[in-house]
């Protein structure tokens, strides 16, 4: 048995494939494109394990994931692949729209002529789970409650319509072909291998640099965060027990402005790794002009996944964001190796002329 795991040389994607091959003993097929956000250096744990087959290509490249579905005849499609950095999508949307509507569009083609091929057991039991984010909901006012799974798609950025519009085809492939899909949209994950673009990580690597530490506008933005490991554990229960066609919000009821996860990622520093000079990691917090469009709170309300499949964060955020912060302490050589020419130009392009 196996399952085709896309963009799995991601944050997330490495984290599940990684999580998987820990409690599982079937192949995991990993077909992704190495964007500037894929490294596989996140599986190099793995070594020369047999059980993880990686495939450098794209999840648009119709006859490369026809051809590896024939050939593997995996159970399930997990789909990770995407461009999933809201700031890049401003700058540049075009990607966005390419891989998360052209590629997911051509993935579920490649997916509804192989399901077509099985029979038996098989047909029954095949599934395609696509990975989605709780931005497709848009923005949430202060006393507004949180995102259910039948909140109306208000997305505000070019990354969130994208996503948006590929929820909308996986919906679609199932109501009108059958095809046997489940969607989950998840909030803000946080973790190992996460690339120092996002938030937090990029937090604490300035933050050991002596850089400082940009803060969008006022820095009262609500997100939900949930620790990765979490979202691989959800993603793997939905998979195994979720209803064919629905939809599955994940979160960890855990909402919190960002100017606090920033002040709190400085006093973990100042407890794990004090500055040498004596003073405190947020003397570097810089506010700087927002981001265009900013949506200001995110929330999930995660029930259905515990009512109906009984799933619960293992992590609280106190014990996830301290086993993040060991991980970036432990591991500098993989930010130095992920921070390559093309991520200096990134940081250059964005915070260039943003000082408030
Ligand atoms: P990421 O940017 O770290 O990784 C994306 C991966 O997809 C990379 O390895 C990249 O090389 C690969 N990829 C990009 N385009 C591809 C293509 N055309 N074909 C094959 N591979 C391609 O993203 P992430 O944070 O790990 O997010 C993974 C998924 O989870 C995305 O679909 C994202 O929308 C969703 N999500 C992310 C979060 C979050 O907080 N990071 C939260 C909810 C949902
Ligand atoms: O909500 C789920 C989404 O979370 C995922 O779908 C996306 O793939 C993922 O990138 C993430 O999107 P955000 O835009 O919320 O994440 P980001 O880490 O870019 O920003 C988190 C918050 O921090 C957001 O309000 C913007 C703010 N921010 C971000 C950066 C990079 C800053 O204030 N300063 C920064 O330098």
């Amino acid at each position: 048995m196996s399952i085709l795991v896309t963009g799995g040389a991601g944050f997330i994607g490495a984290n599940f494939v990684l999580d998987w091959l820990v409690q599982s003993d079937e192949t995991v097929i990993n077909l992704d494109l190495l964007t500037y956000a894929g490294n596989r250096e996140n599986l190099s744990s793995l070594g020369s394990d047999g059980r993880h087959v990686f495939v450098q290509g794209d999840i648009g490249d119709s006859s490369l994931v026809t051809q590896l579905l024939a050939k593997h005849q995996p159970r399930a499609i997990v789909n990770f692949a995407a461009e999933s950095h809201v700031d890049r999508s401003i700058h540049g949307p075009e990607d966005f729209v390419q891989t998360n509507i052209v590629g997911t569009f051509r993935l579920l083609e490649a997916a509804r002529g192989y399901w077509n091929s099985l029979q038996g057991d098989a047909k029954q039991g095949f599934r395609l789970l696509h990975v989605s984010t709780d931005e497709v909901y848009g923005s949430l006012g202060k006393d507004d409650t949180a995102f259910t799974e039948t909140h109306r798609y208000e997305p505000n950025s070019p990354y969130s319509a994208s996503k948006a519009a590929s929820d909308h085809l996986v919906r679609a492939y199932h109501h009108t072909y059958g095809l046997p899909v489940l969607t989950t949209n998840c909030s803000n994950n946080y973790g190992p291998y996460q690339f120092p673009e996002k938030l937090i990580p990029l937090m604490i690597v300035n933050a050991l640099a002596g850089k400082p530490l940009p803060v969008y506008g006022d820095g009262q933005q609500i997100r939900d965060w949930l620790y990765v490991k979490d979202h691989c554990s959800a993603i793997r229960r939905v998979l195994e027990a979720g209803k064919v066609g629905e939809t599955y919000n994940i979160g960890g009821w855990n909402e919190k402005p960002n100017i606090e996860i920033v002040q709190l990622v400085c006093s973990l520093l100042d407890e794990f790794r004090p500055r040498a000079d004596g003073q405190r990691y947020s003397e570097q917090i810089t506010y700087v002009t927002d981001r265009p469009g900013h949506d200001r709170r995110y929330a999930i309300d995660a029930s259905k996944i515990a009512v109906e499949l009984g799933w619960k964060p293992a992590e609280t955020f106190d014990t996830g964001i301290r086993k993040t912060l060991e991980w970036y302490l432990e591991n500098q050589d993989w930010v130095a190796h992920v921070q390559s020419g093309s991520y200096r130009d990134w940081v250059e392009k964005n915070y260039a002329g943003r000082a408030a």
